[in-house]
Protein backbone atom coordinates (compact mmCIF):
# COMPACT_ATOMS: atom_id res chain seq x y z
CA UNK A 1 0.00 0.00 0.00
CA UNK A 2 1.07 3.51 -0.42
CA UNK A 3 2.70 5.79 2.40
CA UNK A 4 1.72 8.53 3.47
CA UNK A 5 1.76 10.81 -0.11
CA UNK A 6 -1.63 8.19 -0.93
CA UNK A 7 -3.84 11.63 -0.14
CA UNK A 8 -6.28 8.73 0.18
CA UNK A 9 -9.97 9.42 1.64
CA UNK A 10 -10.89 6.29 1.87
CA UNK A 11 -8.97 2.87 1.82
CA UNK A 12 -9.02 1.34 -1.68
CA UNK A 13 -10.61 -1.58 -2.37
CA UNK A 14 -10.20 -5.05 -1.02
CA UNK A 15 -8.47 -7.57 -3.47
CA UNK A 16 -10.86 -9.96 -2.59
CA UNK A 17 -13.75 -8.03 -3.58
CA UNK A 18 -12.23 -6.47 -6.62
CA UNK A 19 -12.08 -10.41 -7.45
CA UNK A 20 -15.66 -10.76 -6.83
CA UNK A 21 -16.61 -7.43 -8.85
CA UNK A 22 -14.33 -9.12 -11.95
CA UNK A 23 -16.07 -12.01 -11.70
CA UNK A 24 -19.83 -10.56 -11.64
CA UNK A 25 -18.70 -8.06 -14.22
CA UNK A 26 -17.99 -11.75 -16.48
CA UNK A 27 -21.12 -13.66 -15.17
CA UNK A 28 -23.31 -10.55 -15.95
CA UNK A 29 -21.59 -9.70 -19.09
CA UNK A 30 -21.35 -6.27 -18.31
CA UNK A 31 -18.30 -3.54 -18.62
CA UNK A 32 -16.38 -3.42 -15.64
CA UNK A 33 -17.54 0.63 -15.25
CA UNK A 34 -20.71 -0.93 -14.62
CA UNK A 35 -19.97 -3.38 -12.25
CA UNK A 36 -18.26 -1.28 -10.26
CA UNK A 37 -20.56 0.98 -10.17
CA UNK A 38 -23.18 -1.68 -9.18
CA UNK A 39 -21.03 -2.28 -5.80
CA UNK A 40 -20.62 1.44 -4.92
CA UNK A 41 -16.70 1.76 -6.35
CA UNK A 42 -14.91 3.50 -9.25
CA UNK A 43 -11.65 2.72 -11.38
CA UNK A 44 -10.03 4.88 -8.27
CA UNK A 45 -10.68 2.55 -5.92
CA UNK A 46 -8.86 -0.80 -7.74
CA UNK A 47 -5.95 -2.06 -6.52
CA UNK A 48 -2.60 -3.88 -7.91
CA UNK A 49 -2.29 -7.44 -6.78
CA UNK A 50 1.02 -6.33 -5.40
CA UNK A 51 2.04 -2.80 -3.51
CA UNK A 52 4.66 -1.93 -1.16
CA UNK A 53 4.79 1.02 1.91
CA UNK A 54 6.30 3.76 0.24
CA UNK A 55 7.10 7.39 1.39
CA UNK A 56 8.87 9.87 -0.86
CA UNK A 57 9.62 13.08 -0.45
CA UNK A 58 8.02 15.93 -2.33
CA UNK A 59 9.90 18.21 -4.75
CA UNK A 60 9.25 21.97 -4.94
CA UNK A 61 6.47 23.30 -6.34
CA UNK A 62 6.72 26.35 -9.39
CA UNK A 63 5.40 28.75 -6.89
CA UNK A 64 8.71 28.39 -4.87
CA UNK A 65 10.66 28.97 -7.36
CA UNK A 66 8.70 32.64 -7.85
CA UNK A 67 11.17 34.85 -7.74
CA UNK A 68 11.00 38.74 -7.14
CA UNK A 69 10.27 40.16 -10.54
CA UNK A 70 13.86 41.27 -12.50
CA UNK A 71 11.50 42.52 -15.58
CA UNK A 72 13.21 41.22 -17.85
CA UNK A 73 11.39 40.52 -21.08
CA UNK A 74 10.35 37.09 -22.42
CA UNK A 75 8.92 36.31 -25.97
CA UNK A 76 8.23 33.29 -26.96
CA UNK A 77 8.13 31.22 -30.29
CA UNK A 78 6.23 27.69 -30.83
CA UNK A 79 4.63 28.63 -27.42
CA UNK A 80 2.54 25.33 -27.32
CA UNK A 81 0.60 25.24 -23.73
CA UNK A 82 3.03 27.40 -22.18
CA UNK A 83 5.58 25.49 -19.79
CA UNK A 84 8.40 27.22 -20.91
CA UNK A 85 6.60 30.61 -20.27
CA UNK A 86 5.04 29.94 -16.88
CA UNK A 87 8.82 28.51 -15.78
CA UNK A 88 10.26 31.90 -16.84
CA UNK A 89 7.21 34.12 -15.38
CA UNK A 90 7.94 32.27 -11.87
CA UNK A 91 11.22 32.84 -12.46
CA UNK A 92 10.59 36.86 -12.46
CA UNK A 93 10.14 37.42 -16.25
CA UNK A 94 8.11 39.77 -17.64
CA UNK A 95 5.72 38.06 -20.53
CA UNK A 96 5.85 40.14 -23.50
CA UNK A 97 4.40 37.91 -26.31
CA UNK A 98 4.01 34.40 -27.85
CA UNK A 99 4.00 33.22 -31.18
CA UNK A 100 2.02 30.05 -31.43
CA UNK A 101 -0.16 28.55 -34.91
CA UNK A 102 -2.51 25.88 -32.81
CA UNK A 103 -5.60 28.08 -32.15
CA UNK A 104 -6.70 25.11 -29.33
CA UNK A 105 -2.80 25.81 -27.99
CA UNK A 106 -3.91 29.87 -27.71
CA UNK A 107 -6.91 29.24 -26.17
CA UNK A 108 -5.16 27.10 -23.37
CA UNK A 109 -2.57 29.85 -23.48
CA UNK A 110 -5.32 33.14 -23.55
CA UNK A 111 -7.91 31.05 -20.64
CA UNK A 112 -4.60 30.91 -18.06
CA UNK A 113 -2.87 33.88 -19.00
CA UNK A 114 -5.50 36.52 -20.28
CA UNK A 115 -3.27 39.51 -19.62
CA UNK A 116 -0.68 37.99 -21.99
CA UNK A 117 -0.50 39.08 -25.52
CA UNK A 118 -0.84 35.24 -27.79
CA UNK A 119 -0.40 35.72 -31.48
CA UNK A 120 -2.01 32.89 -32.85
CA UNK A 121 -5.30 31.69 -34.04
CA UNK A 122 -8.15 33.32 -34.64
CA UNK A 123 -6.52 37.12 -34.36
CA UNK A 124 -3.94 35.73 -35.71
CA UNK A 125 -2.00 33.41 -37.78
CA UNK A 126 0.82 32.89 -35.28
CA UNK A 127 2.82 31.13 -37.94
CA UNK A 128 6.50 31.45 -37.09
CA UNK A 129 7.45 30.00 -40.81
CA UNK A 130 5.51 33.46 -41.92
CA UNK A 131 8.59 35.46 -40.98
CA UNK A 132 7.78 38.74 -42.31
CA UNK A 133 4.24 38.58 -40.50
CA UNK A 134 5.86 37.50 -37.43
CA UNK A 135 8.71 40.80 -37.52
CA UNK A 136 5.82 43.33 -38.29
CA UNK A 137 3.71 42.39 -35.79
CA UNK A 138 6.91 42.34 -33.51
CA UNK A 139 7.95 45.50 -34.64
CA UNK A 140 5.47 46.90 -32.94
CA UNK A 141 6.23 45.94 -29.71
CA UNK A 142 9.70 45.09 -29.14
CA UNK A 143 12.90 47.36 -30.39
CA UNK A 144 15.84 46.12 -32.49
CA UNK A 145 19.02 44.55 -30.17
CA UNK A 146 16.21 44.20 -27.54
CA UNK A 147 17.53 44.10 -24.02
CA UNK A 148 15.52 40.60 -23.75
CA UNK A 149 15.17 37.02 -23.93
CA UNK A 150 13.74 34.99 -26.98
CA UNK A 151 12.93 31.09 -26.27
CA UNK A 152 11.36 28.85 -28.81
CA UNK A 153 11.16 25.35 -29.30
CA UNK A 154 11.31 24.48 -32.96
CA UNK A 155 8.42 21.42 -33.26
CA UNK A 156 10.27 18.13 -32.37
CA UNK A 157 8.70 16.12 -34.95
CA UNK A 158 11.38 15.97 -37.32
CA UNK A 159 13.86 15.17 -34.70
CA UNK A 160 12.41 12.74 -32.49
CA UNK A 161 13.08 9.25 -32.14
CA UNK A 162 9.72 8.26 -30.26
CA UNK A 163 8.32 9.70 -33.50
CA UNK A 164 10.30 7.94 -36.03
CA UNK A 165 10.05 4.67 -34.66
CA UNK A 166 6.38 4.71 -35.71
CA UNK A 167 7.56 4.62 -39.36
CA UNK A 168 9.11 2.51 -41.93
CA UNK A 169 12.24 4.56 -43.09
CA UNK A 170 11.04 4.65 -46.93
CA UNK A 171 7.84 5.28 -46.12
CA UNK A 172 5.93 8.24 -46.55
CA UNK A 173 5.86 9.16 -43.23
CA UNK A 174 9.42 8.34 -42.05
CA UNK A 175 10.22 11.94 -40.59
CA UNK A 176 13.44 11.94 -39.54
CA UNK A 177 15.23 13.65 -42.67
CA UNK A 178 14.82 16.66 -40.15
CA UNK A 179 15.85 19.90 -42.25
CA UNK A 180 14.95 18.20 -45.73
CA UNK A 181 11.45 17.93 -44.23
CA UNK A 182 10.05 20.90 -46.17
CA UNK A 183 7.82 22.66 -43.49
CA UNK A 184 8.46 21.55 -39.95
CA UNK A 185 12.63 20.83 -40.07
CA UNK A 186 13.02 24.72 -41.49
CA UNK A 187 11.49 26.10 -38.54
CA UNK A 188 14.54 25.89 -36.73
CA UNK A 189 16.23 28.92 -39.36
CA UNK A 190 13.00 30.45 -39.38
CA UNK A 191 13.43 31.04 -35.56
CA UNK A 192 17.47 31.77 -36.04
CA UNK A 193 16.34 34.72 -38.85
CA UNK A 194 13.92 36.11 -36.09
CA UNK A 195 16.31 36.09 -33.65
CA UNK A 196 19.14 37.99 -35.82
CA UNK A 197 16.43 40.33 -36.92
CA UNK A 198 15.32 41.51 -33.73
CA UNK A 199 19.24 40.63 -32.19
CA UNK A 200 17.74 40.07 -28.21
CA UNK A 201 20.05 40.18 -25.55
CA UNK A 202 19.67 36.37 -25.00
CA UNK A 203 18.19 33.75 -27.07
CA UNK A 204 17.00 30.08 -25.99
CA UNK A 205 16.72 27.15 -28.46
CA UNK A 206 14.72 23.81 -26.83
CA UNK A 207 14.38 20.82 -28.80
CA UNK A 208 14.76 16.79 -28.26
CA UNK A 209 18.51 15.64 -28.08
CA UNK A 210 17.96 14.33 -31.37
CA UNK A 211 18.20 17.78 -32.77
CA UNK A 212 21.89 17.27 -31.77
CA UNK A 213 22.84 14.02 -33.47
CA UNK A 214 20.82 14.44 -36.57
CA UNK A 215 23.16 14.87 -40.01
CA UNK A 216 25.82 14.28 -37.33
CA UNK A 217 25.11 17.61 -35.59
CA UNK A 218 25.93 19.68 -39.19
CA UNK A 219 22.43 21.15 -39.44
CA UNK A 220 22.35 22.22 -35.44
CA UNK A 221 26.02 23.65 -35.77
CA UNK A 222 25.21 25.71 -38.75
CA UNK A 223 22.01 27.48 -37.09
CA UNK A 224 24.94 27.86 -34.36
CA UNK A 225 27.37 29.34 -36.58
CA UNK A 226 24.93 31.82 -38.05
CA UNK A 227 24.12 33.42 -34.71
CA UNK A 228 27.86 33.71 -33.48
CA UNK A 229 28.50 35.64 -36.63
CA UNK A 230 26.28 38.00 -35.67
CA UNK A 231 27.33 38.81 -32.11
CA UNK A 232 26.05 35.95 -29.81
CA UNK A 233 28.26 34.20 -27.57
CA UNK A 234 27.11 30.66 -27.80
CA UNK A 235 27.28 27.82 -24.63
CA UNK A 236 27.89 24.29 -26.00
CA UNK A 237 24.06 22.56 -26.43
CA UNK A 238 23.39 20.43 -23.43
CA UNK A 239 21.48 18.05 -23.10
CA UNK A 240 19.25 18.50 -19.64
CA UNK A 241 17.57 15.87 -17.40
CA UNK A 242 14.54 17.01 -16.25
CA UNK A 243 14.84 14.68 -13.12
CA UNK A 244 18.08 16.35 -12.36
CA UNK A 245 16.41 19.74 -11.51
CA UNK A 246 13.54 18.62 -9.10
CA UNK A 247 11.03 17.60 -11.92
CA UNK A 248 10.01 14.05 -10.81
CA UNK A 249 10.00 12.29 -14.64
CA UNK A 250 12.97 11.67 -16.78
CA UNK A 251 12.98 13.73 -19.69
CA UNK A 252 15.92 14.70 -21.73
CA UNK A 253 15.53 18.05 -23.71
CA UNK A 254 18.60 19.54 -25.63
CA UNK A 255 19.17 23.91 -24.98
CA UNK A 256 21.03 26.11 -26.57
CA UNK A 257 21.86 29.49 -25.38
CA UNK A 258 23.66 32.30 -26.35
CA UNK A 259 24.40 36.25 -25.51
CA UNK A 260 25.63 39.21 -27.28
CA UNK A 261 26.48 41.57 -24.10
CA UNK A 262 29.47 39.95 -23.53
CA UNK A 263 28.46 37.73 -20.89
CA UNK A 264 28.57 33.90 -20.83
CA UNK A 265 25.05 32.30 -20.44
CA UNK A 266 25.31 29.08 -17.94
CA UNK A 267 23.30 26.51 -17.85
CA UNK A 268 21.68 25.39 -14.27
CA UNK A 269 23.45 23.37 -11.92
CA UNK A 270 21.97 19.99 -11.36
CA UNK A 271 20.79 19.02 -8.04
CA UNK A 272 21.70 15.98 -6.23
CA UNK A 273 18.62 14.16 -5.55
CA UNK A 274 15.46 12.58 -7.89
CA UNK A 275 11.69 12.71 -6.80
CA UNK A 276 9.84 9.69 -7.10
CA UNK A 277 6.84 10.02 -9.06
CA UNK A 278 5.02 8.53 -6.41
CA UNK A 279 5.81 12.78 -4.61
CA UNK A 280 3.34 14.20 -6.91
CA UNK A 281 0.55 11.10 -7.74
CA UNK A 282 -1.99 10.40 -5.11
CA UNK A 283 -5.11 7.71 -5.24
CA UNK A 284 -7.43 11.22 -4.80
CA UNK A 285 -6.73 13.52 -7.79
CA UNK A 286 -8.68 16.61 -5.71
CA UNK A 287 -10.17 19.21 -6.74
CA UNK A 288 -8.28 20.26 -9.86
CA UNK A 289 -9.36 20.44 -13.50
CA UNK A 290 -8.80 17.65 -16.26
CA UNK A 291 -8.88 14.99 -14.23
CA UNK A 292 -11.12 12.46 -15.88
CA UNK A 293 -9.86 9.37 -16.01
CA UNK A 294 -10.05 6.24 -18.81
CA UNK A 295 -12.75 3.79 -18.82
CA UNK A 296 -10.99 0.68 -19.04
CA UNK A 297 -12.39 -3.13 -20.33
CA UNK A 298 -11.65 -5.41 -17.63
CA UNK A 299 -9.13 -7.65 -19.53
CA UNK A 300 -7.02 -4.62 -19.63
CA UNK A 301 -7.50 -4.04 -15.81
CA UNK A 302 -6.98 -7.39 -14.94
CA UNK A 303 -3.35 -7.08 -16.99
CA UNK A 304 -2.52 -4.34 -15.12
CA UNK A 305 -3.27 -6.25 -11.97
CA UNK A 306 -0.86 -8.81 -11.97
CA UNK A 307 2.45 -5.91 -12.58
CA UNK A 308 5.15 -5.12 -10.41
CA UNK A 309 6.49 -1.64 -10.15
CA UNK A 310 8.39 -0.96 -13.38
CA UNK A 311 6.84 -3.60 -15.10
CA UNK A 312 5.14 -2.88 -18.80
CA UNK A 313 2.11 -4.76 -20.14
CA UNK A 314 3.44 -6.13 -23.40
CA UNK A 315 0.13 -6.03 -24.96
CA UNK A 316 -0.62 -2.16 -23.76
CA UNK A 317 2.82 -1.30 -24.28
CA UNK A 318 2.36 1.01 -20.91
CA UNK A 319 4.12 0.79 -17.60
CA UNK A 320 3.36 0.69 -14.32
CA UNK A 321 5.27 3.56 -12.92
CA UNK A 322 7.49 3.05 -10.02
CA UNK A 323 5.77 5.68 -7.22
CA UNK A 324 9.75 5.99 -5.73
CA UNK A 325 11.90 6.88 -9.09
CA UNK A 326 10.98 9.18 -11.31
CA UNK A 327 7.74 8.68 -13.65
CA UNK A 328 9.17 7.56 -17.38
CA UNK A 329 9.21 10.42 -19.61
CA UNK A 330 5.22 12.11 -20.52
CA UNK A 331 4.54 11.94 -24.34
CA UNK A 332 2.68 13.63 -26.48
CA UNK A 333 1.25 11.22 -28.57
CA UNK A 334 0.68 11.16 -32.43
CA UNK A 335 -1.55 13.88 -33.95
CA UNK A 336 -4.37 11.41 -34.01
CA UNK A 337 -4.26 9.89 -30.50
CA UNK A 338 -4.17 10.91 -27.12
CA UNK A 339 -0.63 9.69 -26.19
CA UNK A 340 0.04 7.00 -24.60
CA UNK A 341 0.30 7.66 -20.11
CA UNK A 342 1.73 5.31 -18.11
CA UNK A 343 0.21 3.33 -15.55
CA UNK A 344 -0.47 4.94 -12.13
CA UNK A 345 1.87 3.70 -9.19
CA UNK A 346 -1.17 2.18 -7.39
CA UNK A 347 -4.17 2.51 -9.41
CA UNK A 348 -4.59 -0.46 -12.33
CA UNK A 349 -5.51 2.46 -14.74
CA UNK A 350 -4.04 4.99 -17.01
CA UNK A 351 -2.72 8.51 -16.08
CA UNK A 352 -5.00 11.48 -15.64
CA UNK A 353 -4.00 14.39 -17.92
CA UNK A 354 -3.80 16.29 -14.24
CA UNK A 355 -1.56 13.34 -13.90
CA UNK A 356 0.83 14.00 -16.64
CA UNK A 357 0.74 17.30 -15.76
CA UNK A 358 1.85 17.17 -11.96
CA UNK A 359 4.75 14.97 -12.98
CA UNK A 360 5.52 17.73 -15.55
CA UNK A 361 5.13 19.99 -12.51
CA UNK A 362 2.12 22.33 -13.95
CA UNK A 363 0.22 23.93 -10.81
CA UNK A 364 -2.70 22.42 -10.22
CA UNK A 365 -4.60 25.49 -11.66
CA UNK A 366 -3.39 25.08 -14.89
CA UNK A 367 -5.84 24.43 -17.63
CA UNK A 368 -5.42 22.19 -20.31
CA UNK A 369 -8.27 23.41 -22.94
CA UNK A 370 -9.71 20.73 -26.19
CA UNK A 371 -10.82 17.15 -26.16
CA UNK A 372 -8.82 14.80 -23.90
CA UNK A 373 -6.67 13.61 -26.51
CA UNK A 374 -5.41 17.38 -27.19
CA UNK A 375 -5.05 17.91 -23.30
CA UNK A 376 -2.80 15.05 -23.19
CA UNK A 377 -0.76 16.05 -26.31
CA UNK A 378 -0.52 19.81 -24.53
CA UNK A 379 1.29 18.51 -22.28
CA UNK A 380 3.34 15.85 -23.15
CA UNK A 381 4.86 18.74 -25.76
CA UNK A 382 5.52 20.99 -22.48
CA UNK A 383 9.10 22.26 -21.21
CA UNK A 384 8.46 21.18 -17.51
CA UNK A 385 7.80 24.87 -15.57
CA UNK A 386 9.76 24.20 -12.85
CA UNK A 387 12.95 22.72 -15.55
CA UNK A 388 12.29 26.11 -17.34
CA UNK A 389 12.14 28.09 -14.12
CA UNK A 390 15.69 27.28 -12.83
CA UNK A 391 16.99 28.21 -16.84
CA UNK A 392 15.40 31.75 -16.53
CA UNK A 393 17.20 32.17 -13.11
CA UNK A 394 20.34 30.62 -14.49
CA UNK A 395 20.28 33.14 -17.28
CA UNK A 396 18.86 36.15 -15.47
CA UNK A 397 22.21 35.43 -13.23
CA UNK A 398 24.71 34.67 -15.79
CA UNK A 399 23.91 37.09 -18.87
CA UNK A 400 21.70 39.74 -17.65
CA UNK A 401 23.54 40.19 -13.74
CA UNK A 402 25.03 44.11 -13.32
CA UNK A 403 28.18 44.04 -13.81
C1 LIG B 1 7.28 21.25 -28.53
S1 LIG B 1 5.87 22.25 -28.64
C2 LIG B 1 6.35 23.60 -27.62
C3 LIG B 1 6.07 23.41 -26.17
C4 LIG B 1 6.31 24.64 -25.35
N1 LIG B 1 7.65 25.13 -25.44
C5 LIG B 1 5.94 24.38 -23.90
O1 LIG B 1 6.83 24.41 -23.05
O2 LIG B 1 4.75 24.14 -23.59
C6 LIG B 1 6.02 22.96 -30.23
C7 LIG B 1 4.88 23.89 -30.61
O3 LIG B 1 5.16 24.50 -31.86
C8 LIG B 1 3.93 24.78 -32.50
N2 LIG B 1 4.22 25.04 -33.92
C9 LIG B 1 4.56 24.16 -34.87
N3 LIG B 1 4.79 24.78 -36.04
C10 LIG B 1 4.57 26.09 -35.81
C11 LIG B 1 4.66 27.24 -36.63
N4 LIG B 1 4.99 27.17 -37.92
N5 LIG B 1 4.39 28.43 -36.08
C12 LIG B 1 4.04 28.53 -34.77
N6 LIG B 1 3.94 27.48 -33.94
C13 LIG B 1 4.21 26.27 -34.46
C14 LIG B 1 3.12 23.52 -32.22
O4 LIG B 1 1.74 23.78 -32.38
C15 LIG B 1 3.54 23.21 -30.79
O5 LIG B 1 2.64 23.78 -29.89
Amino acid sequence: MPGKNSGSTKPPIRLKIQQQIFEFAVDEGIELADALKHHGYDFDDLVYEESHQWDVPRPKPLIDYKTKASGIPLVSFFTGCGGMDIGFEAAGYKHIAAFEFNELFCKTLRKNRPNWKVFGPPTHSGDVSNIAEVIETLEEIVPPNFNGVFAGGPPCQPFSIASNQRFHKSGENFKRIGFKNETDGNLLFDYVNIVKHFRPTCFLIENVPGLRDLDGGEQLSEAIKELINVGYKVDSPLVLNAADFGVPQFRERLFVIGSRNGKSPTYPAPMEMHFGSGSVLSRNQGKANNTETRIHKLNSVQRYCGLDYGQRDQLGRVDRLNPRIPSKTVIAGGTNGGGRSHLHPEIPRTLSVRECARLQTFPDEYTFVGSTARQFTQVGNAVPPVLAAQLGLAIASSVFRAS
